[in-house]
Formats: C-alpha cells, sequence, structure tokens
C-alpha cells in the first residue's frame, strides 16, 4: 500500500532514485532522457527537489515503505496566472492499476486548489494510449495543441487539460442560521 510524500530535499535521494527508474522504465513518456539526467550532479538533484517544494512548483512521491514507487510533480505558469503545468508523471510497474496514480493526481488537484490554479495541463505523447486513457478516466481532455517530441521525430505530443473547481463555498446561508 502506498503513501504519498511531497518531495523536498529531505527525500531527495529516493526522489532522484525513482525519477531516473521512471526514465529508464518509459523511454517514449517523458521529455527528458535517462542520458541526461543520470549526469546530474547532486547539486542538480538538489536544487530539482527544491523546486519541487518552492514558490511555483510541488511534486509528490508515492512510497511503499522505503521505496519509492510514484512520482508526480506540478509548476505554475511563469506566464500565464491560474495555470499549471503536471510533469513527471509515473507509477513503477508492479504498482500500476492499483490507484497509485489516481492518488498523485488527486494530491495536484489540492495543491492546485490552495493556489488558485483553474486549469491543469499536460502533454502525453502520441503512441502513450495507456496514460491517455489513464488521463482521461482523471478528468483530462485533448485541448487540440499539439507539439514535436524532442526524442523522436515520428511521435508528437497532444496536450491535455481540465479545469479545478474553486474551492466550495463554506458561507452559511443567513436564513437558515438559529438564532
Ligand atoms: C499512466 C500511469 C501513470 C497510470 O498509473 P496507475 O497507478 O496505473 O493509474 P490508476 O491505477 O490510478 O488508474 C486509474 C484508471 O486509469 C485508467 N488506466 C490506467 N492505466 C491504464 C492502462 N494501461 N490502460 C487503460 N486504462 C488505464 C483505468 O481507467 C484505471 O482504472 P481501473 O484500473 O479501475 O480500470 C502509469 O501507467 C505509468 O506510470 N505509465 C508509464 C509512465 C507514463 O506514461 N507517464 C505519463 C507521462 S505523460
Amino acid at each position: 500500500m502506498a503513501t504519498l510524500e511531497p518531495i523536498s530535499e529531505r527525500n531527495v535521494w529516493a526522489f532522484k532514485t525513482a525519477r531516473l527508474q521512471a526514465l529508464q522504465d518509459s523511454p517514449g513518456a517523458f521529455g527528458s532522457t535517462y542520458a541526461e539526467e543520470s549526469r546530474f550532479s547532486d547539486a542538480e538533484w538538489l536544487r530539482r527537489a527544491a523546486n519541487m517544494s518552492g514558490e511555483r512548483g510541488i511534486g509528490f512521491l508515492a512510497m511503499d515503505g522505503e521505496l519509492p514507487c510514484g512520482i508526480i510533480g506540478a509548476f505554475l505558469s511563469e506566464h500565464e496566472p491560474g495555470i499549471a503545468q503536471i510533469v513527471s508523471m509515473w507509477v513503477a510497474p508492479g504498482y500500476r492499476r492499483s490507484g497509485v496514480g489516481t492518488a498523485l493526481i488527486d494530491a495536484i488537484r489540492s495543491w492546485s486548489r490552495t493556489r488558485g490554479v483553474h486549469t491543469l495541463r499536460l502533454m502525453v505523447t502520441s503512441h502513450n494510449h495507456a496514460a491517455m486513457k489513464f488521463y482521461e478516466r482523471n478528468g483530462f481532455t485533448m485541448t487540440g495543441k499539439t507539439e514535436p517530441y524532442p526524442n523522436d521525430p515520428l511521435i508528437i505530443e497532444y496536450e491535455m487539460a481540465q479545469c479545478i473547481p474553486a474551492e466550495e463555498s463554506h458561507e452559511v446561508d443567513p436564513s437558515s442560521r438559529s438564532s
């Protein structure tokens, strides 16, 4: 059973382990590559972990005890207020189809509500049908926007998005108050 932990400098080495495993396991799913990130210095991993617990970003690890088994990150758009981009979504093969990915998305939705985010966006590669099904199941739809995929000219990336409803109002109807 997985539990979620926010990513920070405190669990940076578990974050590194999970991220490198994700890049090896699913090379066509991400904009970056194992070859690129396996060369990162410790300082770079620490910088990335700090960004995922900073002003503009958040990240979560799914943990099975001491073992990382999933990741998600999200960053507020620099230029478009109210927009956040999901990155690095991954669940380890042995943990798939048991709700870990959905729990990670739910954690980002909760964060979004505290940060005034009205729209979550992400990019998914055109051959990644499993991820598209997963995102559709979790309320994302295609926006129609596409981009070239930097690691393979035969693949493109589709943008998907979902609206985040504002926090429910907790105002009490004055007429229902007892005196
Ligand atoms: C996509 C991914 C994150 C899904 O994680 P997960 O933990 O398996 O997802 P969940 O268990 O929460 O799945 C929720 C629902 O999404 C859909 N879904 C998930 N994986 C699916 C698949 N392989 N095929 C079809 N539907 C799928 C199902 O409706 C599922 O519900 P069900 O299991 O009751 O049928 C995981 O498969 C993964 O890490 N893939 C490799 C990396 C990747 O592609 N990342 C996305 C980068 S954009």
